[in-house]
Protein backbone atom coordinates (compact mmCIF):
# COMPACT_ATOMS: atom_id res chain seq x y z
CA UNK A 1 0.00 0.00 0.00
CA UNK A 2 1.40 3.14 -0.88
CA UNK A 3 1.68 6.02 1.98
CA UNK A 4 -0.77 8.33 0.30
CA UNK A 5 -3.88 5.14 0.32
CA UNK A 6 -2.64 4.40 3.98
CA UNK A 7 -3.21 7.61 4.76
CA UNK A 8 -6.14 8.09 2.98
CA UNK A 9 -7.52 4.68 5.22
CA UNK A 10 -6.22 6.22 8.23
CA UNK A 11 -8.08 9.55 7.37
CA UNK A 12 -11.19 8.18 6.74
CA UNK A 13 -11.58 5.43 9.96
CA UNK A 14 -10.17 8.78 12.36
CA UNK A 15 -11.34 8.93 15.94
CA UNK A 16 -8.43 11.27 16.85
CA UNK A 17 -8.28 11.10 20.67
CA UNK A 18 -6.03 14.78 20.98
CA UNK A 19 -3.55 14.42 23.49
CA UNK A 20 -1.04 17.33 24.80
CA UNK A 21 2.09 16.64 26.10
CA UNK A 22 4.68 18.70 27.64
CA UNK A 23 7.51 16.52 27.16
CA UNK A 24 7.94 14.01 24.71
CA UNK A 25 10.19 11.40 23.58
CA UNK A 26 10.55 8.91 20.57
CA UNK A 27 13.52 6.91 19.33
CA UNK A 28 13.88 5.87 15.62
CA UNK A 29 16.83 3.31 14.14
CA UNK A 30 18.97 3.79 11.45
CA UNK A 31 19.42 1.93 8.25
CA UNK A 32 21.39 0.22 5.65
CA UNK A 33 20.35 -0.20 2.36
CA UNK A 34 21.21 -3.88 1.06
CA UNK A 35 20.57 -3.48 -2.73
CA UNK A 36 19.35 -0.98 -5.11
CA UNK A 37 20.72 2.37 -3.73
CA UNK A 38 20.46 5.09 -6.42
CA UNK A 39 18.36 2.75 -8.59
CA UNK A 40 15.28 3.52 -6.43
CA UNK A 41 15.38 7.12 -7.60
CA UNK A 42 14.77 6.15 -10.73
CA UNK A 43 11.60 3.45 -9.73
CA UNK A 44 13.55 0.26 -9.50
CA UNK A 45 12.93 -1.80 -6.22
CA UNK A 46 15.34 -1.49 -3.44
CA UNK A 47 15.66 -3.61 -0.32
CA UNK A 48 16.59 -2.24 3.04
CA UNK A 49 16.49 -3.16 6.63
CA UNK A 50 16.69 -0.77 9.87
CA UNK A 51 19.75 -1.36 12.15
CA UNK A 52 19.88 -1.46 16.05
CA UNK A 53 21.87 1.78 16.19
CA UNK A 54 19.17 4.72 17.42
CA UNK A 55 18.72 8.33 17.27
CA UNK A 56 16.38 9.58 20.22
CA UNK A 57 15.06 12.78 20.41
CA UNK A 58 13.12 14.60 23.23
CA UNK A 59 10.84 17.58 22.58
CA UNK A 60 9.68 19.99 25.18
CA UNK A 61 7.04 22.99 25.04
CA UNK A 62 8.36 25.73 26.34
CA UNK A 63 7.10 29.30 27.32
CA UNK A 64 9.31 31.28 25.77
CA UNK A 65 8.81 31.94 21.40
CA UNK A 66 11.57 30.14 20.21
CA UNK A 67 12.42 26.48 18.46
CA UNK A 68 15.97 25.85 20.40
CA UNK A 69 17.73 22.26 19.46
CA UNK A 70 20.61 20.78 20.80
CA UNK A 71 22.68 17.45 19.26
CA UNK A 72 25.94 16.15 19.40
CA UNK A 73 26.46 17.95 15.79
CA UNK A 74 26.29 21.65 17.20
CA UNK A 75 23.19 23.69 17.96
CA UNK A 76 20.44 25.73 16.66
CA UNK A 77 18.10 28.41 18.42
CA UNK A 78 15.78 30.63 16.09
CA UNK A 79 12.25 31.97 16.46
CA UNK A 80 9.55 30.99 14.65
CA UNK A 81 8.90 31.98 11.00
CA UNK A 82 12.11 32.37 10.09
CA UNK A 83 12.52 31.48 6.11
CA UNK A 84 13.20 27.35 5.64
CA UNK A 85 15.58 28.45 3.12
CA UNK A 86 17.90 30.61 4.68
CA UNK A 87 18.56 28.34 7.58
CA UNK A 88 22.37 26.92 6.57
CA UNK A 89 22.44 23.95 9.24
CA UNK A 90 21.80 20.84 9.28
CA UNK A 91 19.48 20.70 11.77
CA UNK A 92 17.45 22.33 9.65
CA UNK A 93 14.98 19.53 9.49
CA UNK A 94 13.57 20.13 13.09
CA UNK A 95 13.18 24.16 12.76
CA UNK A 96 10.94 23.33 10.14
CA UNK A 97 9.12 20.38 12.16
CA UNK A 98 9.11 22.53 14.94
CA UNK A 99 7.69 25.12 12.80
CA UNK A 100 5.03 24.07 11.20
CA UNK A 101 3.31 22.39 14.68
CA UNK A 102 4.25 25.73 16.43
CA UNK A 103 1.83 28.11 13.38
CA UNK A 104 -1.13 28.39 15.58
CA UNK A 105 0.54 28.06 19.31
CA UNK A 106 2.34 30.84 21.44
CA UNK A 107 4.88 28.45 22.48
CA UNK A 108 8.33 27.44 21.94
CA UNK A 109 10.11 24.57 21.53
CA UNK A 110 12.99 23.10 23.11
CA UNK A 111 14.55 19.67 21.12
CA UNK A 112 17.56 17.53 22.71
CA UNK A 113 18.83 14.97 19.98
CA UNK A 114 20.66 12.10 21.40
CA UNK A 115 22.68 9.79 18.41
CA UNK A 116 24.31 6.42 18.22
CA UNK A 117 24.24 6.84 14.50
CA UNK A 118 27.46 8.72 12.69
CA UNK A 119 26.37 11.50 10.73
CA UNK A 120 26.67 11.43 7.04
CA UNK A 121 27.90 8.29 5.86
CA UNK A 122 25.12 6.75 4.50
CA UNK A 123 23.68 4.78 7.86
CA UNK A 124 20.24 6.97 7.86
CA UNK A 125 21.15 9.40 10.29
CA UNK A 126 19.30 12.29 9.10
CA UNK A 127 16.24 9.96 8.15
CA UNK A 128 16.57 8.85 11.73
CA UNK A 129 16.53 12.36 12.80
CA UNK A 130 13.41 13.27 10.68
CA UNK A 131 11.37 10.08 12.02
CA UNK A 132 12.46 10.19 15.31
CA UNK A 133 12.05 14.54 15.45
CA UNK A 134 8.58 14.44 13.53
CA UNK A 135 7.10 12.24 15.91
CA UNK A 136 8.56 13.72 19.24
CA UNK A 137 7.47 17.05 18.01
CA UNK A 138 4.44 16.28 16.49
CA UNK A 139 3.30 14.45 20.06
CA UNK A 140 3.26 17.87 22.08
CA UNK A 141 0.09 19.19 20.39
CA UNK A 142 -1.32 15.27 18.47
CA UNK A 143 -1.82 11.81 18.32
CA UNK A 144 -0.27 11.24 14.18
CA UNK A 145 0.06 7.71 13.16
CA UNK A 146 3.09 6.17 11.62
CA UNK A 147 1.87 7.21 8.22
CA UNK A 148 1.34 10.77 9.45
CA UNK A 149 4.69 10.85 11.03
CA UNK A 150 6.43 9.21 7.87
CA UNK A 151 4.57 11.97 5.75
CA UNK A 152 6.24 14.90 7.95
CA UNK A 153 9.30 13.17 8.29
CA UNK A 154 9.68 13.07 4.30
CA UNK A 155 8.90 16.49 4.19
CA UNK A 156 11.30 17.75 6.78
CA UNK A 157 14.11 15.47 4.68
CA UNK A 158 12.99 17.24 1.89
CA UNK A 159 14.37 20.60 3.41
CA UNK A 160 17.89 19.16 3.22
CA UNK A 161 17.69 16.59 0.18
CA UNK A 162 14.94 17.84 -2.01
CA UNK A 163 15.02 14.37 -4.44
CA UNK A 164 14.44 11.80 -1.59
CA UNK A 165 12.72 8.58 -2.61
CA UNK A 166 11.50 8.64 0.52
CA UNK A 167 13.17 4.91 1.18
CA UNK A 168 15.42 5.59 4.08
CA UNK A 169 12.34 7.72 5.97
CA UNK A 170 10.00 4.83 5.29
CA UNK A 171 12.50 1.52 7.04
CA UNK A 172 13.52 4.03 9.57
CA UNK A 173 9.86 4.43 10.54
CA UNK A 174 8.38 1.25 10.29
CA UNK A 175 11.58 -1.26 11.25
CA UNK A 176 12.60 -4.36 10.05
CA UNK A 177 13.46 -5.72 6.19
CA UNK A 178 11.58 -4.45 3.06
CA UNK A 179 11.54 -4.06 -0.33
CA UNK A 180 10.44 -0.30 -1.60
CA UNK A 181 9.36 1.48 -4.47
CA UNK A 182 8.66 4.86 -5.28
CA UNK A 183 5.23 3.88 -6.62
CA UNK A 184 3.87 1.10 -4.65
CA UNK A 185 5.28 2.45 -1.59
CA UNK A 186 6.57 -0.45 1.26
CA UNK A 187 6.17 -4.52 1.47
CA UNK A 188 7.91 -6.30 4.58
CA UNK A 189 9.75 -9.27 4.13
CA UNK A 190 8.28 -11.34 6.42
CA UNK A 191 11.44 -13.61 6.51
CA UNK A 192 13.92 -12.99 9.68
CA UNK A 193 17.24 -13.85 8.09
CA UNK A 194 19.82 -14.10 10.63
CA UNK A 195 22.99 -12.32 9.40
CA UNK A 196 25.17 -9.78 11.00
CA UNK A 197 26.11 -6.98 8.54
CA UNK A 198 29.99 -5.48 9.20
CA UNK A 199 30.10 -1.85 8.48
CA UNK A 200 33.08 0.19 8.00
CA UNK A 201 33.43 3.81 7.53
CA UNK A 202 35.90 5.34 5.16
CA UNK A 203 35.53 8.55 7.34
CA UNK A 204 34.85 10.51 3.89
CA UNK A 205 31.40 12.79 4.59
CA UNK A 206 29.37 12.82 1.90
CA UNK A 207 26.67 14.47 0.73
CA UNK A 208 23.19 12.65 -0.14
CA UNK A 209 22.34 15.57 -2.46
CA UNK A 210 25.71 16.01 -4.04
CA UNK A 211 25.68 12.64 -4.76
CA UNK A 212 22.81 11.85 -6.55
CA UNK A 213 22.87 15.21 -8.54
CA UNK A 214 25.90 13.47 -10.02
CA UNK A 215 24.07 10.73 -10.80
CA UNK A 216 21.43 12.07 -12.51
CA UNK A 217 24.39 13.60 -14.68
CA UNK A 218 25.66 10.03 -15.55
CA UNK A 219 22.03 8.90 -16.21
CA UNK A 220 21.55 12.01 -18.94
CA UNK A 221 24.89 11.03 -20.59
CA UNK A 222 24.28 7.55 -20.99
CA UNK A 223 20.59 6.80 -21.15
CA UNK A 224 21.19 3.49 -22.53
CA UNK A 225 23.79 2.00 -19.96
CA UNK A 226 21.65 3.63 -17.48
CA UNK A 227 18.37 2.14 -18.20
CA UNK A 228 20.02 -1.64 -18.97
CA UNK A 229 21.57 -1.25 -15.26
CA UNK A 230 18.35 -0.80 -13.86
CA UNK A 231 16.95 -3.76 -15.45
CA UNK A 232 19.75 -5.55 -14.03
CA UNK A 233 18.77 -4.01 -10.85
CA UNK A 234 15.45 -5.35 -11.14
CA UNK A 235 16.12 -8.58 -12.16
CA UNK A 236 18.56 -9.04 -8.89
CA UNK A 237 16.33 -7.67 -6.62
CA UNK A 238 13.89 -10.27 -8.07
CA UNK A 239 16.56 -12.92 -7.20
CA UNK A 240 17.36 -12.08 -3.87
CA UNK A 241 13.50 -11.75 -2.59
CA UNK A 242 13.73 -15.67 -3.57
CA UNK A 243 16.79 -16.31 -2.01
CA UNK A 244 15.87 -14.31 1.42
CA UNK A 245 13.12 -16.39 1.20
CA UNK A 246 15.60 -19.79 1.60
CA UNK A 247 18.09 -17.80 3.64
CA UNK A 248 20.61 -18.98 1.34
CA UNK A 249 23.02 -16.92 2.66
CA UNK A 250 26.42 -17.38 0.52
CA UNK A 251 24.46 -16.80 -2.76
CA UNK A 252 23.03 -13.50 -1.10
CA UNK A 253 26.91 -12.72 -1.15
CA UNK A 254 27.25 -13.15 -4.84
CA UNK A 255 24.54 -10.90 -5.26
CA UNK A 256 25.74 -7.71 -3.21
CA UNK A 257 28.91 -8.47 -4.95
CA UNK A 258 26.92 -8.34 -8.42
CA UNK A 259 25.67 -4.93 -6.77
CA UNK A 260 28.65 -3.47 -6.34
CA UNK A 261 29.95 -3.64 -10.04
CA UNK A 262 26.33 -1.76 -10.85
CA UNK A 263 27.33 1.03 -8.10
CA UNK A 264 30.93 1.31 -9.63
CA UNK A 265 29.30 2.10 -13.59
CA UNK A 266 27.70 4.78 -11.86
CA UNK A 267 30.48 6.60 -10.45
CA UNK A 268 29.51 6.68 -6.92
CA UNK A 269 33.14 4.53 -5.53
CA UNK A 270 36.52 5.44 -5.46
CA UNK A 271 40.12 4.30 -4.68
CA UNK A 272 39.53 3.86 -0.85
CA UNK A 273 36.49 2.42 -0.87
CA UNK A 274 37.54 -0.19 -3.83
CA UNK A 275 39.95 -0.99 -1.16
CA UNK A 276 37.75 -1.57 1.86
CA UNK A 277 35.64 -3.37 -0.27
CA UNK A 278 38.10 -5.85 -1.35
CA UNK A 279 39.39 -6.23 2.06
CA UNK A 280 35.26 -7.15 3.54
CA UNK A 281 35.20 -9.81 0.38
CA UNK A 282 38.22 -11.78 1.60
CA UNK A 283 36.47 -13.57 4.46
CA UNK A 284 32.54 -11.98 4.98
CA UNK A 285 29.95 -13.32 1.62
CA UNK A 286 29.86 -10.31 -0.20
CA UNK A 287 30.84 -6.37 0.68
CA UNK A 288 29.62 -3.37 -0.75
CA UNK A 289 28.49 0.29 -0.59
CA UNK A 290 25.50 1.11 1.29
CA UNK A 291 23.47 4.43 0.30
CA UNK A 292 24.54 7.36 -1.42
CA UNK A 293 28.54 6.46 -1.33
CA UNK A 294 31.02 8.83 -2.60
CA UNK A 295 32.32 8.25 1.20
CA UNK A 296 30.16 7.00 3.72
CA UNK A 297 29.83 3.34 4.76
CA UNK A 298 30.52 -0.36 2.94
CA UNK A 299 28.65 -3.12 5.05
CA UNK A 300 30.11 -6.46 4.44
CA UNK A 301 27.35 -9.66 5.19
CA UNK A 302 28.49 -12.49 7.73
CA UNK A 303 26.71 -15.04 9.49
CA UNK A 304 28.29 -16.86 12.92
CA UNK A 305 30.85 -18.43 11.03
CA UNK A 306 32.66 -15.29 9.78
CA UNK A 307 31.15 -12.58 11.25
CA UNK A 308 34.33 -12.14 14.09
CA UNK A 309 37.23 -12.87 10.83
CA UNK A 310 35.64 -10.10 9.02
CA UNK A 311 35.67 -7.40 11.65
CA UNK A 312 39.62 -8.60 12.44
CA UNK A 313 40.45 -8.28 8.88
CA UNK A 314 39.06 -4.60 8.96
CA UNK A 315 40.56 -4.20 12.04
CA UNK A 316 43.96 -5.35 11.24
CA UNK A 317 43.94 -2.82 8.47
CA UNK A 318 43.19 -0.16 10.72
CA UNK A 319 39.14 0.80 9.38
CA UNK A 320 37.19 2.40 11.80
CA UNK A 321 34.45 -0.97 11.72
CA UNK A 322 31.71 -2.53 13.51
CA UNK A 323 29.00 -4.94 13.06
CA UNK A 324 24.81 -4.36 13.61
CA UNK A 325 21.89 -6.44 13.25
CA UNK A 326 18.42 -6.51 12.01
CA UNK A 327 15.81 -3.65 13.95
CA UNK A 328 12.77 -4.99 13.89
CA UNK A 329 11.06 -2.92 16.18
CA UNK A 330 11.32 0.87 14.04
CA UNK A 331 10.08 4.23 14.93
CA UNK A 332 9.17 3.86 19.16
CA UNK A 333 7.32 6.47 21.09
CA UNK A 334 7.84 6.99 24.93
C1 LIG B 1 20.46 7.32 0.20
O1 LIG B 1 20.52 6.66 1.46
C2 LIG B 1 19.80 6.44 -0.81
C3 LIG B 1 19.69 7.01 -2.22
O2 LIG B 1 19.11 5.96 -3.02
C4 LIG B 1 18.81 8.24 -2.28
C5 LIG B 1 17.33 7.96 -2.00
O3 LIG B 1 16.87 6.82 -2.09
O4 LIG B 1 16.63 8.94 -1.69
C6 LIG B 1 21.05 7.33 -2.80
Amino acid sequence: MTLKQRLQKRKSNKFTTICVHLKSKASAPGKVILFGEHFVVYGVKAILCSINKRITVTAEKINERKISIQSNIGSLELEPNQPIIEIDSPLKPFYYLANKVLQNEESGIKIQVESQIPTGVGLGSSSACCVAGAAAISKLFSEPSKEEILEMAIEAEKTIFQNTSGADCTVCTFGGIMEYDKENGFSKIESEPNFHLVIANSNIEHSTEKIVKEVKFFKEKNENVFSNLCDKELELINDVLELLKKNKIKKLGEKIKQNQKYLETIGISNEKMRKMIHVGNEISFGTKITGAGGGGCIFALTDDTNLEGTLNQFKEKNYECFSVKIDFQGLNTF
